[in-house]
């Protein structure tokens, strides 16, 4: 196996001729470094000429990427890929169906590992099996690093650094909502929802979901903090504090929240950066100025949507359940297939024009045990805006996290030098990043 310095490729992109793939590829050709030496990959040669054609007419002054043709059935073929390049981008999905070979054979040879994941169950199975492979071999992988679950995890990983070091104080909670979002599944993605219903039961999507299941360890004390954004028996919650759910308006107004639809992978995914965090912290040298400060023992993470007020909560928390349950009934599952895009397509340009995300977060200090202004609240709000469709900053992210890797030194996922982390561990870099790269991220104090 070549050393990582020596390697063919910075990057592969396999996966690359589905819709996030190419998406992915373009914003590579277009904005990464002309002197980055990188791959298409897939399984489909002819695809993969036409895909490198298009980024052709982009007109950028770089050399073309390179055509690997890869068979996802051979743990050969996918190990003399990973052993080519220093960082792979993992594209291709539905993952349970065709990424743990990419999965295995990056963590077995030492190549870093960026994905967009959102199935929980197979992200835990991949834990499971390679996050220790990963450490050894100084691979750093960072899976769920597309809009699942960047803004989640690095909204969340700013407050508690900020909260720690403007006011040296742990985090007891964040609650963190998606205020605004326009823009289509890709079929891929429905794809991806309907392979999980019908390859998962309800008992493992429920396990893989539980508080604390992709952590590797879980609080020691009984958690004292509230639930953050506790939803009522009709399944909505009223804050205030994280602005209304119309743009402007003042960031104190009351909110009609539910729970998000992607809550329960964000979620999981924050709680392995928790955890990750704490078992860093335990085991620095006891009374040292260690690196890495664990993010509270008391920490509770929630997931909400804004919602313009309660009818519509009632209308789309019930119907969103509702329509879960109705897909584990195969032949909904097999309507929804048919008549939704197909895999490879979604939203054309010109349909993407117009498409936001916009989350909001608010942190709450853990003042437990402090005698001195015990009670009184310490509130950190942070806000991720992107003007523009999602599946374009998933593959801003997914590039922009594979240069952090590549390219930087100092962040806390070099530190821990390998295993299976999360886009917090690249925290302010990545911050900054996305900040030049177009996305609006702020972090500040409430009085
Ligand atoms: N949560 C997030 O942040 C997020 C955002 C975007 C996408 N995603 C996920 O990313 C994945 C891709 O999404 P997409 O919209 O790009 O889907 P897509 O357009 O259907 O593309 C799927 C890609 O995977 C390849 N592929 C599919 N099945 C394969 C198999 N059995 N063996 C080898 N290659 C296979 C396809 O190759 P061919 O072109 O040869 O068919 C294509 O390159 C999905 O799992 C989606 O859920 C997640």
């Amino acid at each position: 196996m070549a050393a990582a310095g020596d390697r063919k490729y910075d990057i592969v992109c396999v996966g690359a001729t589905g819709y996030t793939g190419r998406l992915t590829a373009e914003y590579i050709t277009r904005y990464l470094p002309t002197d980055i030496k990188w791959a298409v990959a897939g399984r489909n040669h002819q695809k993969l000429l036409d895909l490198v054609r298009h980024l052709k007419s982009f007109e950028v002054d770089r050399p073309n990427p390179a055509v690997e043709v890869i068979n996802f059935e051979d743990d050969a073929s996918l190990a003399e890929l990973a052993g080519k390049s220093r960082l792979s981008i993992a594209v291709a999905g539905p993952y349970a169906q065709c990424g743990s070979g990419v999965f295995k054979a990056c963590a077995e040879n030492g190549t870093h590992y960026v994905d967009c994941n959102g199935e929980t169950p197979w992200l835990r199975d991949m834990i499971a099996k390679y996050d220790s492979t990963a450490k050894q071999t100084g691979s750093i992988m960072l899976p769920s690093s597309g809009i699942a679950s960047t803004p989640a995890a690095l909204l969340t990983h700013l407050l508690v650094h900020y909260t720690l070091t403007a006011h040296s104080l742990p985090t007891s909670s964040v609650l963190l909502s998606v205020r605004a979002l326009r823009g289509q599944p890709s079929g891929g993605t429905v794809a991806t929802i309907l392979d999980l219903m019908s390859r998962y039961g309800v008992v493992e999507l429920t396990a893989a979901s539980a508080t604390f299941a992709l952590a590797p360890r879980k609080p020691s004390k009984r958690r004292t903090g509230a639930a953050p954004g506790a939803l009522n028996a009709a399944g909505f919650a009223r804050v205030r504090g994280l602005w209304g759910a119309g743009e402007g308006g003042p960031a104190d107004e009351e909110a009609v929240l539910i729970k998000a639809k992607g809550e329960d992978h964000d979620k999981a995914v924050v709680e392995r950066a928790w955890g990750i965090y704490a078992e860093a912290a335990e085991s620095q040298a006891p009374g040292g100025t260690g690196q890495f400060a664990s993010y509270g023992e008391n920490f509770a993470f929630a997931m909400r949507a804004h919602v313009p007020s309660v009818g519509s909560a009632l209308v789309q928390f019930w119907g969103y359940v509702a329509f879960i349950l109705a897909l584990l009934l195969p032949p909904v599952r097999w309507a929804v297939g048919k008549y939704w895009f197909a895999p490879g397509e979604g939203l054309d340009e010109k349909g993407r024009e117009g498409n936001l995300v916009e989350y909001v977060a608010m942190a709450h200090a853990d003042r437990t045990g402090e005698m001195e202004d015990a009670g009184k609240e310490k509130t950190t709000r942070g806000r991720m805006r992107f003007n523009g469709d999602v599946y374009w900053l998933t593959g801003l992210f997914l590039a922009e996290a594979a240069m952090i890797v590549l390219r930087e030194r100092d962040t806390d996922a070099h530190r821990i030098g390998g295993g299976v982390l999360t886009p917090a561990f690249l925290g302010e870099r990545f911050a900054e990043r996305l900040k030049k790269a177009g996305v609006e991220i702020e972090v500040e104090d409430v009085e």
